[in-house]
C-alpha cells in the first residue's frame, strides 16, 4: 500500500521545480493529485504523463493565479468534487528575486508578497473546509530558510516568508483539535527554476526538487495524532 493511497493532494505551483516533482512523487505514493499553476501547458503537460504512467482519473489540473481569490476558491471546490474530497494542500507557489530594496519596483514587491503570503492564505482559507469534512487533513507550506532569518537583496520575499510562518503556526492552532496538521518547510537552495535560475546546479550542493519531494511525502505518511510542525532542510554546502 502506498503512503498517500485514497488521498487527494492539492499543489500549487505544480507546472514546474519542486511541485512538479511532488506530484510525480505523491501519484507514485497512491495518491490523486489537484494541480495549480498559471502555467497552463505546464500542468496539461505533467497531468498528460501522469494519467499517462498512472492511469486515468489520477488528476485535476486549471490555470488559475493564486492571487485571484475568487478563481482560487472555484478550483478547491472542482478539485475536491472531481477527486473525491481534499485531504492534503501543499501551498509551494512561491516566486523572488535576488535584488536590492532600491531596485524593485512596487509592482514586484506586491508580486512577491502577494504570491507568497496571500496565496497560500486563499488556498488554505478555501481548503480548510474540505480538509476538516474529511477528518482533519495536512497543509504543508512551503516557505524557505527566510522565513527565519533575514539576508541582505531578499527583503519582500523574507518578509513574505517569515508571515508565511506565523500564518503556519496560527492556523495550527487555531484548527489542530478538529485534526488538522500544518507543517512549516524552510529549504535552502533547490535545484529548480526558482529567481530566474535554471536546474542543473546539484553538482554546485542544490538539493535536488525529487529529494525535497521525497521528504514532503514522508511526512505526509507520519500518523495522524503526530503533527511535525516545522522542517529545515539545506545542502550540506551551504553556507547558513
Ligand atoms: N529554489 C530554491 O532555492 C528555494 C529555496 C527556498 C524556498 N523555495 C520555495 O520553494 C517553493 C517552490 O519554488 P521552486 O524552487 O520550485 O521554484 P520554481 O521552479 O520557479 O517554481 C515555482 C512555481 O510556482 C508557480 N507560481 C509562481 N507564481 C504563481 C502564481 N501567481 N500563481 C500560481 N502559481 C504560481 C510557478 O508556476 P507558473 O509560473 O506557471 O505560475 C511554478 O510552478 C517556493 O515557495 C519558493 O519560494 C525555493
Amino acid at each position: 500500500m502506498g503512503k498517500l493511497d485514497r488521498k487527494t493532494v492539492l499543489i500549487t505551483g505544480a507546472s514546474r521545480g519542486l511541485g512538479h516533482a511532488l506530484a510525480r512523487r505523491a501519484v507514485a505514493a497512491g495518491a490523486r493529485v489537484a494541480l495549480l499553476a498559471r502555467s497552463a501547458d505546464g500542468l496539461a503537460e505533467l497531468a498528460g504523463q501522469i494519467e499517462r504512467d498512472a492511469g486515468p482519473g489520477r488528476t485535476f489540473h486549471r490555470s488559475v493565479d493564486v492571487r485571484d481569490a475568487a478563481a482560487v476558491g472555484a478550483f478547491v471546490d472542482d478539485a475536491a468534487a472531481a477527486l473525491g474530497g481534499l485531504h492534503v494542500v501543499v501551498n509551494n507557489a512561491g516566486v523572488g528575486r535576488y535584488a536590492g530594496l532600491l531596485d524593485q519596483d512596487v509592482a514586484e514587491i506586491d508580486f512577491t508578497v502577494d504570491v507568497c503570503l496571500k496565496g497560500p492564505i486563499y488556498v488554505s482559507r478555501a481548503a480548510i473546509p474540505h480538509l476538516l469534512a474529511g477528518g482533519g487533513g495536512h497543509i504543508v507550506n512551503v516557505a524557505s530558510d527566510l522565513a527565519r532569518r533575514p539576508l541582505a537583496r531578499m527583503a519582500p520575499y523574507a518578509a513574505a516568508k517569515h508571515g508565511l510562518a506565523g500564518f503556519s503556526g496560527s492556523i495550527l492552532r487555531e484548527f489542530k483539535d478538529r485534526g488538522l496538521r500544518v507543517t512549516l518547510l524552510n529549504p535552502g537552495i533547490m535545484d529548480t527554476w526558482f529567481g530566474g535560475t535554471t536546474p542543473g546546479r546539484s553538482r554546485d550542493g542544490a538539493m535536488p526538487a525529487d529529494t525535497v519531494a521525497e521528504m514532503i511525502v514522508d511526512v505526509l505518511g507520519w500518523p495522524a495524532h503526530v503533527v511535525v510542525d516545522e522542517i529545515f532542510a539545506h545542502p550540506l554546502r551551504q553556507d547558513f
